[in-house]
């Protein structure tokens, strides 16, 4: 199988998509399964910032290392990449409709479709909530990530 790639996409990408980035990098890594991660924000308001602190430091405390700089999606994203997860409801209304008709939409997903906690139909932002909510992001990107492997046969 051709190396995958592999891009998660949220509004500002400096919470939760490259939150997204790190788990998913070492939790292959740990499978030994090669594949490339990059993580981008359908907004603007933090292009060339590093990471949110808080989402650096509590993915620190669980073994994560997170060292991205904020992008925006762009529309090479979608030939670069042979997956895309997004992280919302709205982060994937906006990549659906960004999406070139030469590109399957069908490559564009909601990361929660694949989590094994029901929970939860998305990874909330956030950024306005309390410190809590960034150890939520991680719970809900863990209980994703090896389903991912499994259903994507990778
Ligand atoms: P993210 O969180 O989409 O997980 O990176 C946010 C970061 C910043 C903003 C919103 C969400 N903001 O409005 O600045």
């Amino acid at each position: 199988m051709k190396k995958p790639r592999i891009l998660f996409v949220c509004l500002g990408n400096i919470c939760r998509s490259p939150t997204a980035e790190a788990i998913f990098r070492k939790r292959f890594l740990e499978r030994k399964i090669d594949a490339e991660f990059d993580s981008a924000g359908t907004g603007t308001y933090h292009i060339g910032s590093r990471s949110d602190g808080r989402s650096i430091r509590y993915a620190q405390e669980r073994g994560y290392e997170m060292n991205h700089r904020a992008r925006q999606v762009t529309l090479q994203d979608f030939e670069d990449f042979d997956s895309i997860f997004a992280m919302d409801a709205s982060n994937l209304k906006n990549l659906m409709a960004m999406c070139p008709s030469e590109h399957l939409k069908s490559k564009i997903e909601l990361v929660t479709d694949y989590s094994e906690d029901k929970r939860y139909s998305e990874v909330p932002d956030p950024y306005c909530g309390d410190e809590s909510n960034f150890n939520l992001v991680i719970d809900i990107l863990e209980s994703c990530v090896d389903s991912v492997i499994r259903w994507k046969k990778y």
